[in-house]
């Protein structure tokens, strides 16, 4: 088991409902009108600086055009970084990269989480020494402005959380609310969530998909106010993730 406290705090207080703004538009972006510009891009140097965890890290790269194999125009891409490769540090990947995902979103530029469908031997030299390149985040000007889909293929909150939800404190209603509309690979939403006796909140997920499962716990994280702490464990028989109420 392990406890860990950056987490709570990685999203400043004064950015979380901006954030959370954010995860009503964001859709995945794959074809990009322009590149950032120079303002554009120091703020998501900025992001990409600031919003690191444990043994992952994010740095803004210039990409080749045909960086990706499905997404056109995209010239700006966030890579994800690990330092040394266990299944926390692919957790934090996914936390700090959704948070830049979200920051970038709310400067109106588009985003796509890209795991498969890029050109993983043209980008890797150009990450800094001593990491792994686990993925990147394209981001760039959209063809199409950001608006709030009018669907997204998403699991009911019947099949997202276990129990009885309707009657969960309403600050863990949002927290699933906003886990709903997270984007996952393939988007296989690999997560569930559960209220424990203690009242504290839980997700469930595979290890093999920390990476996933650290998108989820940000978005959480955005209507999260009570004062917590997340505790990690890959038991099999424990939930992967619990924000645990201090005091
Ligand atoms: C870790 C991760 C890896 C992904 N890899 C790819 C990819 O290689 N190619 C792609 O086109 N989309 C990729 N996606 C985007 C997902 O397909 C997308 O998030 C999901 O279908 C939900 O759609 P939405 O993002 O529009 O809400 C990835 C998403 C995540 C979170």
């Amino acid at each position: 088991m392990m406890l860990q406290a950056t987490l709570s705090t990685l999203v400043p207080a004064a950015r979380r409902e901006s954030l959370a703004a954010a995860v009503r538009v964001r859709t995945s972006c794959r074809a990009f009108a322009n590149a950032p510009t120079p303002q554009e891009v120091a703020a998501l140097a900025y992001h990409a600086g600031r919003y690191a965890l444990p043994g992952a890290f994010l740095t803004l790269l210039d990409v080749p055009e045909d960086a990706f194999t499905n997404i056109t125009g995209c010239r700006k891409a966030a890579a994800v970084c690990l330092q040394g490769d266990s299944w926390l540090h692919r957790l934090n990947a996914g936390a700090i990269g959704e948070a830049f995902v979200l920051e970038a979103t709310a400067m109106g530029l588009g985003t796509c989480w890209v795991g498969g469908s890029f050109r993983r031997e043209a980008l890797k030299s150009r990450i800094p020494q001593g990491m792994s390149l686990l993925c990147v985040i394209a981001v760039g000007r959209p063809c199409i402005p950001l608006t709030p889909p009018p669907t997204r293929p998403r699991m009911s909150p019947e099949q997202l959380c276990r129990g009885r939800w309707r009657q969960w404190p309403e600050e863990l209603i949002r927290a699933a609310t906003l886990v709903q509309q997270a984007p996952s690979g393939m988007n296989q939403q690999p997560w569930t969530l559960e209220v424990t006796p203690n009242g504290e909140f839980a997700v469930q997920s595979p290890v093999a998909s920390a990476l996933d499962a650290g998108i989820a716990i940000l978005h959480a994280e955005l209507a999260l106010i009570t004062p917590h702490t997340w505790r990690f464990s890959d038991a099999p028989d424990a939930p992967l993730a619990v924000a645990q109420p201090r005091g």
